[in-house]
């Protein structure tokens, strides 16, 4: 019986797997080069002597309860207190994770009657919030703000009587490019709207002591900004800055705030010294600004690329197979690469996420691009199809639907290649 209850899954698995799609667990092994951990922060001396410390004052590593019960820690207020004077926020609200967070504030704040204008190409976890909210909700093409303009204005000429939000990143996870912030919030101001900037992948690397791309909107009564702190800051959880009142509304509607286990004391008191260090050690982001621009230069030198100017490096591979047989032939070799596919990206859009950190050095890096740039030259798209996604590629060949619906061999693989 259960056999049959499980079946079904394998069934998805099963396809998931033909289309190249299927995740699989990887050791992280060999040189960073898909972290988030940009600065190095996250094994480093200073923040484990700082958890170790927290420990001997007697922080405990579990909170106990929800915020709003028994879990409310000093070490939480006295992080949001620091985080809100750090940022430039007139509240600040620590969450357990980035995930969490967009799920609560999209879920929470916008009201019935809003309208939630999104970049197309924003994180999971923004649609999962805007889905479980209860306003309505059009993307916009990547980065245009007119798109998101001709959005705001249909839906007032529709009828639209509510607030519009505007929700991007300041920097987007997978394609390192930037948001047109300034051009954003003005709309936002015009339409008397919100703006909500994710700020995942700029904390802690850009703008003013690593305060990131929206530090000089951050103080607005309609702009919300979300600092995570899993990425550069090295620990895990999210701060959410924004007006007090909504603050305010967020702890006593988000359900995911509400109904949730505070996040672990201990890391709010690692986050506290992450923010810290980002005051204390400027040479760390000077390094990495230094470390950051040679590795865009030795993309453009070495793949014929141009680079996105951050961190961030994707390489276009489109094909979801051939980006896994690349990223795991530079694992092979040493350098921990990772392909990534659709859904994550848009379909067709596979690629290889370089992400460059302070657990690389420049040796390093002129090393993995003479390797990657070799690789992709051998790892030749499919002959017949350029992986376009027609046919099927299988062990034994390829094969192509008939009218039917059956496949059919077309070429034996051996003839093909790598495709
Ligand atoms: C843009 C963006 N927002 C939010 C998140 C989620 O943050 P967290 O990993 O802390 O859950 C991520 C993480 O991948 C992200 O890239």
């Amino acid at each position: 019986m259960m056999a049959q209850g499980l079946a079904r899954y394998e069934t998805t698995l099963a396809g998931l797997e033909r289309k190249g799609r299927r995740r699989i667990l990887i050791d992280r092994a060999g040189a960073d080069f898909s972290s988030n951990d940009y600065l190095a922060l996250a094994g480093s001396a200073r923040l484990a002597a700082a958890i170790a410390s927290a420990l001997d004052r007697g922080v405990p590593a579990g909170s106990g309860g929800s915020r709003l019960l028994r879990g409310n820690h000093p070490e939480h207020e006295a992080l949001e207190a620091e985080a809100a004077v750090f940022f430039g926020a007139e509240r600040v609200l620590y969450f357990g994770s980035g995930y969490a967070a967009n799920t609560a504030l999209f879920s929470t704040l916008p009201q019935r009657g809003d309208l939630v204008v999104y970049d197309a190409l924003v994180h999971a976890s923004a649609h999962e919030g805007i889905q479980a909210g209860k306003a309505q909700a059009i993307a916009a093409a990547h980065n245009h703000v007119e798109s998101f303009a001709q959005a705001i204005e249909h839906w007032r000429i529709e009828g639209g009587t509510g607030h519009p939000w505007i929700a991007v990143e300041s920097l987007y996870s997978m394609d390192g490019d930037r948001a047109p912030l300034a051009e954003l919030a003005a709309l936002a101001e015009k339409h008397d709207g919100f703006l909500v900037v994710d700020e995942a992948h700029a904390t802690g690397v850009f703008g003013p002591a690593g305060r990131g791309f929206a530090a000089d909107l951050e103080n607005r009564a309609n702009v919300i900004v979300l600092h995570t702190c899993g990425k550069a800051l090295g620990v895990s959880g999210a701060l959410l800055g924004a007006s007090a009142v909504l603050c305010d509304y967020l702890v006593n509607r988000a359900r995911g705030f509400i109904y949730s286990t505070a996040p672990s004391p201990l890391m709010a008191a690692a986050v506290r010294q992450s923010l810290r260090m980002l005051v204390d050690e400027p040479k760390r982001r000077a390094g990495f600004d230094a470390l950051r621009s040679f590795a865009n230069a030795e993309l453009s030198a070495k793949l014929g690329v141009a680079g996105s100017g951050s961190q961030i490096l994707p390489v276009l591979i489109g094909d979801n197979g051939r980006a896994v047989r690349i990223a795991a032939r530079m694992r092979a070799e040493g350098f921990d690469i990772r392909a990534i596919r659709p859904p994550t990206v848009p379909e067709g859009t596979a690629r290889l996420r370089i992400a460059i950190t302070l657990n690389v050095d420049q040796p390093t890096i002129v090393c993995m691009f003479t390797r990657l740039a070799a690789m992709i030259a051998e790892e030749k798209p499919c002959a017949l199809c350029g992986n376009g996604h027609r046919y099927r590629h299988r062990q034994d060949g390829v094969f192509g639907r008939t009218r039917g619906g059956t496949w059919r061999l077309l070429l034996e693989t051996g003839a093909i290649g790598s495709g």
